[in-house]
């Protein structure tokens, strides 16, 4: 038996989101929000803080600094039942954060990395890949300490039989350096959405960028929005999964990383590929009901009665 099911590994930050803001900011001048939300930001804590609501024994290793967001960083995952134990606090750097100045449906951010840059595979207990069945990795366009030895890492863990995922997320560089005919082989599970993997393999359509990384992938699922998801196996074969309709989105903030939770929480159990992206679709779609990545995974109960009364669908977690 491992202590954990899912080690997430990446970037950890707090958000500091202002709404109602009149009008455009502009330098030189000063303008009032109305409104200010701050809370754990981060793709990849929206990723543990739902695999450990679905029931998923999840821990995270990330960087913070020792000052007060850091602390809110790690008050806020403990809070959502996730592992904090393997959290590395330095005093080397300060915790990041997103400014985002919220305007309806369009949002500007601007993000300080922080410490989220600065984490590497050195930093990293190897004692802990002896503690976990899976690693989820994330966001490694902001994380150039993890993007570098991602190699490294990933073969580390095969060679202790721990499985992999990784969802690279968007480039905010948009260089979109990553050599997937060498990081594929080593990777159990790849989640790009369709855009971000048109980008890695810089193809024009989805039928070609699956041709270039298929001699590569052990298995990839490409997020699809609502549109919905594609499997497609190391064989080649593939399998299209619709989105679960919903008609009244509060937002999909965060919908890929709570599919990535629903799958990987069902790709520990052992379940088959099409299974887990059944359960990644629904996850998605459960993510819109709410506000923001984590409003609509408060308790097992919730999902349980979202997941029936809005998509029809009964689960047992
Ligand atoms: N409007 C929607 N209705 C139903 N399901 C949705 C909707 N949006 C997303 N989903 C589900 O969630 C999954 C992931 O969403 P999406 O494709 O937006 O991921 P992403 O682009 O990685 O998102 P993120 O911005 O969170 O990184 C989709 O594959 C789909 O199954
Ligand atoms: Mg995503």
């Amino acid at each position: 038996m491992k202590k954990f099911d899912v080690i997430a590994i990446g970037e950890l930050n707090v958000d500091l989101i202002l709404n109602n803001i009149d009008g455009q900011p502009e330098i030189g001048k000063e303008k009032f929000a109305k409104d200010m939300i701050m809370t754990l930001g981060s793709s990849t804590a929206i990723f543990a803080a739902n695999t450990a609501s679905l029931g998923t024994k999840t821990a995270f290793v990330g960087m913070i600094g020792k000052d007060n967001f850091g602390k809110l960083v790690k008050d806020s995952l403990k809070a959502k039942g996730v592992d904090t134990s393997l959290l590395i606090e330095t005093d080397k750097g300060a915790t990041g954060a997103t400014i985002v100045l919220n305007y309806n449906e369009d949002r500007a951010n601007v993000t300080y990395q922080g410490t989220m840059d600065m984490m590497s595979f050195a930093d990293i207990d190897k004692a802990v890949f002896d503690e976990t069945k899976h690693i989820h990795i994330s966001s490694v366009f902001m994380q150039s300490g993890i993007k570098r030895d991602l190699i490294d890492i990933l073969k580390f863990a095969q060679s202790k039989g721990v499985t992999t995922s990784l969802d690279t997320q968007w480039d905010p560089v948009e260089a979109w350096d990553f050599d997937y005919a060498k990081i594929l082989p080593l990777v159990s599970v790849f989640m790009p959405n369709e855009k971000e993997l048109l980008f890695i393999t810089r193809s024009a359509n989805l039928e070609e960028a699956i041709n270039k990384i298929k001699p590569y992938i052990n298995l990839c699922v490409i997020k699809r929005g609502n549109q919905g998801s594609l499997l497609v196996a190391g064989d080649g074969t593939s399998h299209n999964k619709e989105a679960f309709l919903n008609t009244n989105v509060v937002d999909a903030i965060g919908a890929g990383d709570s599919f990535n939770a629903g799958f990987i929480n069902q790709f520990v159990q052992g379940k088959a590929a099409a299974e887990c992206q059944a359960f990644g679709n629904l996850t998605g779609a459960i993510n819109t009901t709410a506000a923001g990545g984590t409003g609509a995974f408060i308790s097992k109960e919730n999902i349980v009665k979202t997941a029936k009364e809005v998509f029809g669908q009964t689960i047992l977690l």
